[in-house]
């Protein structure tokens, strides 16, 4: 099946409409009211924060394709949380290395956005720059640097990024836990990882974290309406902060061994949205 977002014509909020059209009818749920994207390691989630209704392969949904990567997961999930609210949680994340255009990178939050959801958690698994996040530190995101040098807006939309991380979801992050620490989110093409060069180039800019997804999805939440939360979870240090090569294994593994403690964080966060 083609994606219908590859016709420069389309609309892609239409798309998104469809999208959220169909989730609606598989789902049986009319609306949701959170949405959740969850990378490497944060999968576990979505069984604590509440009760399955659905799950929907992703490639069953119009614009979402198959994920190009072992470890991450491609359903979208309904889940109806403990005070009665509705939660949309994508598996399924089209990355800006995928080459399928910025327009399927920003396809599942624009169809979040559609379902009825005001407030988006995007989150990932990332290097990072500080130290003394080693270990599998999980972090806030207060704010980005966009380095893909490529935008989700379409024309002369001028949009204010601005607390574009809201820090009133900050907060309330840290009422469930006062040790998290934030950073600023640098976000490369992949999907290489950095050089030891670019990532001082990172800090030298004021970024404390490294990664390959979020920055383009939360410009086109913003756009949506959305509020947006932003959680990284430090899979390694940045190339050249840790004296080791970087793998992908050791980011699941990284990912593995936190699942439970994130898991359990962002459930509790989730409970007091
Ligand atoms: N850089 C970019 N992306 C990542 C990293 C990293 O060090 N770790 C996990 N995802």
């Amino acid at each position: 099946m083609t994606n219908p977002l590859n016709d420069e014509n389309a609309n892609p909020f239409e798309i998104a409409k469809k999208a959220a059209q169909e989730i609606a009818q598989k789902t049986g749920v009319e609306s949701h009211d959170i949405a959740l994207t969850l990378g490497s390691g944060w999968a576990k989630a979505a069984d604590l924060i509440g009760e399955t209704v659905a799950e929907i392969p992703g490639s069953e949904i119009t614009g979402f394709s198959k994920p190009a990567v072992v470890g991450h997961v491609g359903t979208i999930r309904s889940i109806k949380l403990p005070n009665g609210k509705h939660a949309l949680v994508i598996g399924a994340r089209t990355h800006y290395y995928e080459n399928h255009g910025v327009r399927a990178v920003v396809h599942s939050v624009r169809t979040a956005a559609a379902t009825g959801a005001k407030t988006m958690i995007l989150t990932n698994g990332a290097g990072g720059i500080k130290p003394e996040w080693a270990g599998g530190a999980a972090v806030l995101i207060s704010d980005h640097i966009n380095l893909t040098a490529n935008s989700p807006l379409e024309g002369a939309t001028f949009i204010d990024l601005t607390d574009l991380y809201s820090k009133r979801l900050r907060d309330l992050a840290r009422e469930v836990d006062p040790s998290l620490d934030e950073g600023v989110y640098v976000q490369f093409r992949g999907p290489h990882y950095e050089t030891p060069a670019e990532v001082q180039m990172a800090k030298t800019m004021g970024g404390h974290i490294v990664g390959m997804s979020t920055a383009l999805e939360a410009i086109a939440a913003r756009e949506a309406g959305m509020e947006i939360l932003g959680m990284s979870l430090i899979t390694n240090l940045a190339a050249g902060i840790q004296s080791t090569p970087l793998s992908h294994a050791e980011v699941l593994e990284a990912g593995r061994n936190a699942e439970a403690r994130i898991g359990k964080l962002l459930s509790e966060i989730v409970a007091k949205l």
